[in-house]
């Protein structure tokens, strides 16, 4: 394939693409991002060392807290004051089990201190109040005097905190509410006014946007409320057949690799056709899409609570992650912002633990590869032909970034990129399997690492890349 580099300025592309989702889901929050202090498990005021450390490697620029459907069954005050004292709640929707609200608001800032990233906070519209919204706010952003501020006093908080993303419910079509589309904008348009800035930082306002290709949704959200939010959400999960019959995440056929890698390129099409209607209501694009849950969903792995969505993730996924940022990059005039489900132990997981284990995902080590785009200038390109590889070209700070995908299952690809400005290459590192199923586990968890990339050249602005089947690469060229 050759690609050539038009050497025109395209849009940047945010570093909040690169987002996270951490719901209180299965394993994600508890076991997975906190022990608590009392552990055996190596942790800081109850967050483990492990996994925080891991995913300031991959450089979380924000995380989305505490849902998903959670968020719409979540009152804030369950989760405040001595922790013996919180509410004991069920989670309705993930299992039944039992919640101790042990993580709440404090525990999630301090995890986002740790993290050095941006909060996303999911309000509760579906059974919350208004009131119960505008008191978290206050709770947690007003500096000065006032019956919230002094109550995160008296919990030990002295200083307000910032929130840089507010999501107004969460599929508030679905179990965030049943609503339709036309009540829902209302509600959005009287909840998010009391979503109120206290100190001098924003608070970015989202509204819940539509399932999958609920065009009708977008259309009338975007009519009612535009003028009053900063960004509306997407969600898409990739599948590798129909909803009610999950392929298996790993031990699957290969019919099942091309579904799930078909069913993560429908992205492309769905941004493209949200992004119009969008344009409709916003032409000048203030309104960023933000695709706050993607990624694979598979069946869970045999033996575990269906309710805690806990998955294997093999170079599949790590082809699923690819080839999705790529098409976030190429909308980076719209897509504000993406958070991938879920951070640790569910769903499309960077990381997995076991007790004080902990294994990265062929999925973390895309995130890996490609933060060099986080904040970069995407260079404008075109390609003689699309399948079976996706790519990206960015560059910043005078470093050109090429990220290349080939998805084939066993043919070499040798990618030509014209039209490169620099003249050395800096750094070529990459993933690759034997087997399309590979991934790692407690007991080989370097099945899948990044290596380094021997094989690619640079001549008079030509780059060429063999790029084995079924891998990932980043090539950065000064
Ligand atoms: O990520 C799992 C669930 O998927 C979320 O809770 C919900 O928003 C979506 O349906």
């Amino acid at each position: 394939m050759k690609i050539t580099l038009t050497q025109e300025k395209g849009p940047k592309i945010s570093k909040y693409i690169y987002g996270h989702f951490a719901e209180h889901l299965g394993r994600c929050i508890y076991e997975g991002l906190y022990v608590g202090e009392d552990s055996t498990i190596p942790n800081i005021n109850g967050m483990r060392t492990d996994v925080v450390e891991a995913l300031k490697n991959i450089q979380i620029p924000v995380l989305r807290w505490p849902g998903g459907c959670f968020a719409d069954e979540y009152h804030w005050k369950d989760g405040i004051g001595l922790k013996e004292n919180r509410k004991k709640i069920v989670n309705t929707h993930w299992g039944g089990v039992t919640e101790n609200n042990h993580f709440g608001t404090h525990e999630f800032f301090e995890l986002i201190k740790q993290l050095g990233c941006e909060a996303y906070i999911n309000g509760n519209v579906g059974s919350g109040t208004v009131q119960e919204m505008q008191e978290w706010v206050e709770y947690m952003t007003m500096g000065g005097e006032s019956p919230m501020a002094n109550l995160r006093r008296e919990n030990g908080q002295e200083e307000p905190w910032k929130v840089a993303f507010f999501g107004v419910g969460n599929e508030s079509w679905g179990c965030g509410g049943n609503m339709r589309p036309d009540y829902y904008a209302d509600e959005y348009r009287r909840y998010q006014t009391y979503v109120r800035q206290y100190g001098q930082e924003k608070i970015y306002k989202i509204a819940c946007g539509p399932n999958i290709d609920d065009y009708h949704w977008m259309d009338r959200v975007m009519a009612i409320a535009a003028p009053f939010m900063d960004g509306i959400s997407l969600h898409h999960y990739a599948l590798t057949g129909a909803w009610e019959d999950k392929g298996p995440a790993t031990n699957f056929e290969e019919a099942h690799w091309w579904s799930l890698i078909k069913s993560a390129q429908k992205m492309d099409e769905l941004i493209t056709k949200h992004s119009t209607i969008m344009d409709k209501y916003d032409p000048e694009k203030r309104v960023g899409l933000i695709v706050d849950e993607w990624g694979s969903w598979l069946a869970v792995e045999p033996g575990t609570n269906p309710g805690f969505l806990y998955q294997q993730n093999t170079i599949r996924d790590a082809m699923v992650a690819a080839v999705t940022l790529n098409i976030f990059h190429k909308h980076a005039e719209r897509v504000h912002m993406a958070n991938i489900a879920q951070t640790v132990n569910v769903l499309q997981s960077m990381i997995l633990t076991e007790g004080s284990q902990m294994v990265k995902t062929p999925s973390y080590h895309v995130f890996d590869l490609y933060k060099v785009h986080q904040d970069a200038e995407l260079v404008a390109s075109y390609g003689d032909s699309a399948e079976p590889l996706s790519y990206t070209v960015s560059q910043k700070d005078g470093i050109v970034s090429v990220s290349l995908c080939n998805y084939a299952l066993t043919e070499e690809q040798t990618v030509e990129v014209d039209g490169i400005l620099g003249d050395i290459i800096k750094e070529a590192r990459y993933i690759t399997a034997e087997k399309m199923d590979d991934y790692n586990d407690f007991d080989h968890p370097e099945t899948i690492v990044i290596k380094e990339f021997e094989g690619a050249s640079l001549r008079d602005g030509r780059l060429t890349v063999p790029l084995p089947p079924m891998s990932v690469a980043t090539i950065q060229i000064a």
